[in-house]
């Protein structure tokens, strides 16, 4: 189930708001511009699908946000376990390129198809960490500071969507921000089931 977790910015000890209830989550994410969704889950994909697979299986959900939110470009890839040591490898690497506080030109739009990942938005003087789960769709807004964790074995299906094919490159704000509130693996293991 998502789950949101709200702290100060200077207090990652002191949780102000923590939320498992999706009503809540998609209020809360309102106020901040951050659209909230949750999918039906489609049943049936392979282990390892390919971009087409995902978009076909949620393709009247994908268009409606292509034509709502004018985006040109949509893809979906996917982080499956594997005991290679290489896939290890390119797994860390894949987890730390986003896992510093930064901000994109575009929205960054993802749904997840599969797993999971955890997206920190630093919004005025909060850090809102939104555990996504498989059915959900987050929508950081252009400009917004965030950072993003999908642990340290990374499993998740996820469609991404582009307003131009340059916009997901990362700016880096350089504060150590991300490192001192609790990561995926630690958000994960406190959930209630
Ligand atoms: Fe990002």
């Amino acid at each position: 189930m998502t789950l949101l977790t709200v702290w100060p910015d200077n207090d990652p000890g002191t949780v102000v708001l923590r939320t498992e209830d999706g009503a809540e989550i998609q209020s809360e994410l309102k106020r901040l511009g951050v659209r909230f969704e949750r999918w039906d889950v489609v049943s049936g994909l392979p282990p390892t699908p390919t971009s087409e697979e995902v978009l076909a299986a949620y393709r009247e959900n994908v268009d409606r946000v292509v034509e709502a939110e004018g985006y040109v470009l949509v893809d979906a890839m996917h982080m499956t376990p594997s005991d290679d040591p290489a896939w290890r490898e390119n797994a860390a690497a894949a987890r730390k390129k986003f896992l510093a506080e930064h901000t994109h030109d575009d929205d960054e739009d993802r749904f997840f198809a599969r797993g999971s990942g955890v997206f920190y938005l630093h919004v005025g003087d909060r850090v809102y960490a939104v555990f996504c789960e498989a059915g959900d769709l987050l929508s950081v807004p252009a400009n917004t500071t965030h950072w993003f964790d999908m642990g340290t074995r990374p499993d998740y299906v996820s469609v991404r969507f582009f307003h131009d094919d340059d916009g997901w490159v990362g700016n880096f704000t350089g504060s150590p921000i991300a490192s001192l509130f609790p990561d995926y693996d630690t958000l994960a293991a406190s959930r209630s089931y």
